[in-house]
């Protein structure tokens, strides 16, 4: 077992509620699967986070395919403090069983002890800061139950620890690096960026014909091969190199930064029917 996933594991026997971020554009390809087995019995929230940036019929299947798991489910856009209303109360309903366990031992307002997991730069820290902005306070140490450990106090009723515990991918195929990589989770100097764009652009006219083409009006067709449409982007937004060459690289580096970016629209690369 790796150091992170046995820290992770002796941080969760602190707490009540595991709270995973998943990347609402690809949320099977940013979870990592082993959290089952290391959440064990815990109260379970997922965030379906950057959902500002995700196609939102699609993030609503998401929700139902997690909440069909018996998982408790939020859509959240973490840079945004107004989503953060909706996360308390769902805390609530989702540790529920433990609130009711603790009146029957006559512990009342303990608050719920929370943690938040996820691969990196799924928005964690976002998260942390935007929720803990207003009402909280950085607990100090708790001598004997929580040595070491940072709580922050968001009103009466939650504590989450200041330090999110980080998962690592699992690249169980091909299909999930690239993905990963699409929306920028994986370093780009350690992937070809014409491929990648190609592989965006087989994904954006399979998945969202037109919208291709409403962007860069560069006379894409439906029929159009994932190069030809390259070329025609190129073209389009005049990425030329000296002696008139189109310059692909600029192209695919245009193409996934205004992915990326949002412009080309609210894009889901996977859904859960495929
Ligand atoms: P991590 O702790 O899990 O590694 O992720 P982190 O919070 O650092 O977030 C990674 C990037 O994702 C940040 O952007 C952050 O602003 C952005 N982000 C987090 N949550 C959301 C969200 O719900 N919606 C959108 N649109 N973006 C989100 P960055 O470009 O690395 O930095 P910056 O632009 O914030 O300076």
């Amino acid at each position: 077992m790796t150091k992170a996933k046995r820290m992770m594991q002796e941080d969760i026997k602190l707490i009540d509620l595991v709270i995973e971020l998943l990347d609402a554009r690809v949320p099977l390809a940013s979870r990592n699967p082993d959290i089952d087995e290391i959440a064990g019995s815990k109260s379970r929230l997922i965030l379906l986070n950057k959902s500002d940036m995700a196609d939102s019929s699609v993030t609503d299947e998401w929700y139902k395919y997690f909440t069909d798991q018996g998982l408790y489910v939020c859509k959240v856009n973490s840079r945004n403090a107004a989503d953060m209303k909706q996360i308390s109360a769902i805390v609530q309903q989702a540790c529920a069983a433990k609130i009711e366990r603790d009146k029957k031992r006559g512990i009342r307002n303990r608050p719920v002890r929370a943690m938040v997991v996820g691969i990196p730069n799924v928005g964690k820290s976002t998260f942390i800061n935007t929720y803990a902005r207003k009402a909280a306070a950085k607990t100090g140490n708790k001598p004997g139950v929580t040595k070491g450990k940072q709580w922050i106090k968001l009103g009466s009723n939650l504590e989450l620890l200041d330090t999110p515990g980080i998962l690592w991918p699992k690249f169980e195929d091909q299909s999930v690096g690239l993905k990963l990589a699409l929306i920028g989770s994986i370093k780009d100097e350690i992937m070809n960026i014409e491929e990648l764009s190609l592989e965006l652009i087989k994904m954006l006219q399979e998945r969202y014909p037109g919208m291709l083409e409403k962007y860069y009006e560069a006379g894409i067709e439906e029929t159009d091969s994932a190069l030809v449409i390259l070329e025609k982007i190129a073209r389009a937004r005049g990425c030329i190199k000296a002696g008139a060459e189109l310059d692909y690289l600029k192209a695919a580096n245009l193409i996934l930064e205004n992915y990326r970016n949002g412009k080309i629209g609210k894009i889901s690369l996977e859904g859960p029917n495929g």
